[in-house]
C-alpha cells in the first residue's frame, strides 16, 4: 500500500501591513491632573518622560469596544470585507478576564466570520508580535488576511498613588491587516525575549496572591491592594537604550535597508528620552520624522506603534509606500522589531 501524501501549504510569497487603524479615548488626562495624584511637576514630567497628557478610557470604552474601532479602520483602508480576515490577534496585557479571549468577541462583532481567534500577551512588544505571527501566517499559507490588534487600559492597571509610573501609561487601540502582496512589506521580524529580567516590569501582585489577601482582611485584616504595574524605571531605561538600538539595527540590516533610507521611525511610546537615545545610537538622519506620540497618548504599550503609526499617515508626517523602522520593548522582557512598507 502506498502512503498518503499530505498536500502541501502554500501561501503568499510576501506580505505587507495593508490597512492601519487606531482609536483615542475621549477622556483626556492632562500632566496638571496627575499633579493632584502625586508629588511632582509639569516640568518634570515632560522632561524625563515627554508626556503631557495622556487618554482615560472610560467604562463604555472596554478594550474590545476600542479594539472594533481601530480595526473598522484598518479594515476600511485595506478595502476587505470582513469575512475575509483569516486570523484575529490581539495583544494585550490588560484585559482583565482571562478567559474567553477578548479576540473572539471582536472577531464576531467585526463579522470575520469563523476566524480563529486569539489573545497574546507581549506587553510593549505585542503590535511587533502580532505583526510576526501574520506575516507568518499570510507566506505559510494559513490565512490570507490577519487582523492584528494592540489595546490597551493601562489605567485599570495604574497606581495613582505611585510616583514613577502614575503619569506614564494610557489606554488605546491600534489594529492592522496583514495580508499578501507582490513585493516584500515586511522586512525579517527580529523579536525575542529575556526572562532573566522578569520583574524589573511587572504586576505588584497575582490575582491570586490578592485574593487570598482579601479572605486575609475578612479574617485578620491584611490590606489588599489592587495589582498594578510597578517598574525599574532606570534599569528599564538603560536596558531600552543600549540593548534596543542594537535589536533595530538587526532590524535594518536584515531588511537590507540603511537609516538615510527610512520614511519613518517608530518606535514604542515609551519614553521620549529612549527614542532621542535611538536615534543617535541608530545614527537617523535628521530628515528621517520621528512618531513622538507619546506626548498626546502616553505610554499605551502594544497599541502604541499602530497609534503611532496611523497619527504620522494621518498627518502628512509619513507617507504610504514608504520605509518604517518598528520596534517594540517593554515587559518581560520582550522585543519586536522590523522594517515594514506603510500602508
Ligand atoms: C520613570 C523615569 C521617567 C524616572 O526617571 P529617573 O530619572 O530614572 O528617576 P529616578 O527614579 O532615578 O528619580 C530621580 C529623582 O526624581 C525624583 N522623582 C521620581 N519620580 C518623580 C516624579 N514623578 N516627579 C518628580 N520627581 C520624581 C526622585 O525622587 C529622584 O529624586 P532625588 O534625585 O532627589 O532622589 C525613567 O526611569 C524612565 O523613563 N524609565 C524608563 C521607563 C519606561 O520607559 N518604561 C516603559 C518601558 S515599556
Amino acid at each position: 500500500m502506498s502512503r498518503a501524501r499530505i498536500r502541501p501549504v502554500t501561501g503568499a510569497q510576501y506580505s505587507r501591513i495593508l490597512g492601519v487603524g487606531g482609536y483615542r479615548p475621549v477622556r483626556v488626562i492632562p500632566n496638571s491632573e496627575v499633579l493632584t495624584w502625586i508629588d511632582s511637576s509639569d516640568e518634570w514630567i515632560r522632561t524625563r518622560s515627554g508626556i503631557a497628557e495622556r487618554r482615560w478610557a472610560g467604562p463604555e470604552e472596554t478594550v474590545a469596544e476600542m479594539s472594533v474601532q481601530a480595526a473598522g479602520k484598518a479594515i476600511a483602508q485595506a478595502g476587505i470585507d470582513p469575512d475575509r480576515i483569516g486570523a484575529v490577534i490581539v495583544a494585550t496585557v490588560s484585559h482583565l478576564k482571562q478567559t474567553p479571549a477578548i479576540a473572539t468577541e471582536i472577531a464576531e462583532r467585526l463579522g470575520c466570520g469563523t476566524a480563529p481567534a486569539f489573545d497574546i500577551s507581549a506587553a510593549c512588544a505585542g503590535f511587533g508580535y502580532g505583526l510576526g505571527l501574520a506575516d507568518g501566517m499570510v507566506r505559510g499559507g494559513s490565512a490570507d488576511y490577519v487582523l492584528v490588534i494592540g489595546v490597551e487600559r493601562l489605567s485599570d492597571l495604574t497606581d495613582q498613588s505611585d510616583r514613577s509610573t502614575a503619569f506614564i501609561f494610557g489606554d488605546g487601540a491600534g489594529a492592522a491587516i496583514i495580508g499578501p502582496s507582490d513585493t516584500p512589506g515586511i522586512g525579517k521580524v527580529v523579536w525575542g525575549s529575556d526572562g532573566s529580567h522578569k520583574d524589573v516590569i511587572s504586576q505588584t501582585q497575582a490575582w491570586d496572591t490578592a485574593f487570598a489577601k482579601e479572605d486575609a482582611v475578612n479574617g485578620a485584616g491584611e490590606e489588599v491592594k489592587w495589582p498594578a504595574l510597578r517598574m525599574e524605571g532606570q534599569t528599564v531605561f538603560r536596558w531600552a537604550v543600549w540593548e534596543m538600538a542594537k535589536v533595530a539595527q538587526q532590524a535594518l540590516d536584515a531588511a537590507g535597508v540603511t537609516a538615510d533610507q527610512l520614511g519613518a521611525f517608530i518606535p514604542h511610546q515609551a519614553n521620549m528620552r529612549i527614542t532621542d537615545a535611538m536615534i543617535k545610537a541608530l545614527k537617523l538622519p535628521e530628515s528621517v520624522p520621528v512618531a513622538r506620540d507619546i506626548t498626546e497618548t502616553g505610554n499605551t504599550s502594544a497599541a502604541s506603534i499602530p497609534l503611532a503609526m496611523e497619527r504620522m499617515l494621518e498627518s502628512g508626517e509619513a507617507r504610504s509606500g514608504d520605509l518604517a523602522l518598528i520596534i517594540g520593548f517593554g515587559a518581560g522582557l520582550v522585543y519586536a522589531a522590523a522594517v515594514v512598507t506603510l500602508p
